[in-house]
């Protein structure tokens, strides 16, 4: 078995997996290259030759423990009907949604729809060793209906909205499992959810619109066997009731949260990452001491090396072969 899965199954402490949020992504030239003959992100996403490349991009560099498969998070809308536009600086946007017409079955269209993310995890499986795990994702409901309904990260408008939300949130359940069994039946060896947005819930709307969703997905996961690592950044201290109540093989934590806090109040969980993207842009001096920090707080537990939110685009790609080299020599 992996060692990535290993220690999500807390066979082993100390040993170390790596690999990085966005390891695949513009701070790499070979990935910028790609991205300047292919103006279209939606259909670069679904095109399964490109992303089985782009996927393989970083394992080809660095000695990674686990390939993420190139896809998006926001797919899964725009097999549900919506426009996805990945144009501006100003992040995505997404086309008004029709509710009554989202509210119908897409069940074959959307399987369709994403078959080259399908496939694209079929050839890169084949294409990766043996020992390196292949991770696939999807985005959590509360994330993904704050880009669907266009929620301008305001308190006020979340609430206003909330009974659409729950709606929308009830009805992405259906197809984020249909995504996470087919991506994992097609040779993937576990799953990350993505809720990079649950943070900017109000305290009282947590448990319904970030538990709940993620405990769902989690229970249908451990249901089929499916290791499952979950990312609900920016929780604090609420890191803990996650955990206890969604109770994921791996728990991602962000840079805002204490690692040693996280050792001490969040256990029998494998915890992954946590290191901010942010120190990368510093001196080696620096990133290697951070580096130093995570490993030695963690160096009886059960943890996989990771950042605590994607690697940025401004990223010498230097910086992860030197930081991996260092986990390496500390395992
Ligand atoms: O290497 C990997 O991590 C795998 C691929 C991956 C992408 N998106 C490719 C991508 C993954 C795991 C994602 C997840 C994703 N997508 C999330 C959750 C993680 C997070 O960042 O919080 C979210 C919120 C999205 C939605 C999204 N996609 C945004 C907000 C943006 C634009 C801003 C940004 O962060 O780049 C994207 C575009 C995107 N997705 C790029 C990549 C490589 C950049 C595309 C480009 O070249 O312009």
């Amino acid at each position: 078995m992996s060692k990535l899965i290993d220690c999500l199954k807390l066979n082993k402490n100390s040993c170390f997996p790596i690999w990085f949020m966005r390891q695949a992504g513009r701070y790499l030239p070979e990935f910028r290259e790609i991205r300047k003959k292919n103006t279209n992100f939606i259909k670069l996403c679904l095109n399964p030759k490109l992303s089985t490349e782009i996927t393989l991009q970083p394992i080809n560099r660095y000695n990674l423990d686990a390939a993420i498969i190139f896809s998006d998070i926001l797919l899964v809308p725009y097999a549900l009907g919506q426009n996805v536009n990945f144009k501006g600086s100003e992040g995505p946007t997404l086309s008004e949604i029709n509710i009554e017409e989202f509210l119908k079955d897409h069940s074959d269209n959307f399987i369709n729809i994403m078959k080259p993310v399908y496939d694209a995890i079929n050839t890169t499986r084949e294409k990766l060793h043996h020992d390196k795990s292949l991770i696939c994702f999807v985005g959590a409901p509360w994330t993904l209906s704050l880009y669907m309904l266009n929620l301008k990260n305001n308190t006020e408008e979340i609430i206003k909205n909330s009974s659409k939300i729950k709606q929308l949130i009830t009805h992405l359940e259906k197809y984020l499992k249909k995504h996470i069994l087919k991506q994992y039946n097609s040779g993937a060896n576990c799953v990350q959810i993505f809720d990079s947005w649950a943070g900017l819930l109000p305290e009282k709307l947590i448990e319904e619109f970030c538990y709940k969703p993620n405990k769902s997905l989690v229970d249908f996961c451990k249901k089929n066997k499916i290791p499952v690592i979950c990312f609900p950044k920016g929780l604090k201290k609420k890191y803990k009731e996650f955990k206890s109540t969604v109770k994921p093989n791996g728990i991602n934590i962000d840079y805002e949260v204490d690692p040693v806090w996280a050792r001490d109040n969040l256990s029998d969980v494998c915890l992954q990452g946590g290191m901010d993207p942010k120190t990368l842009l510093k001196s080696d001096k620096e990133i290697l001491f951070e580096v130093d920090k995570y490993l030695e707080v963690f160096k009886n537990s059960p943890y996989i090396f990771n950042l605590g939110h994607g690697i940025l685009p401004e990223t010498n790609p230097d910086k992860i072969k030197m930081i991996i080299q260092r986990v390496e020599k500390k395992r």
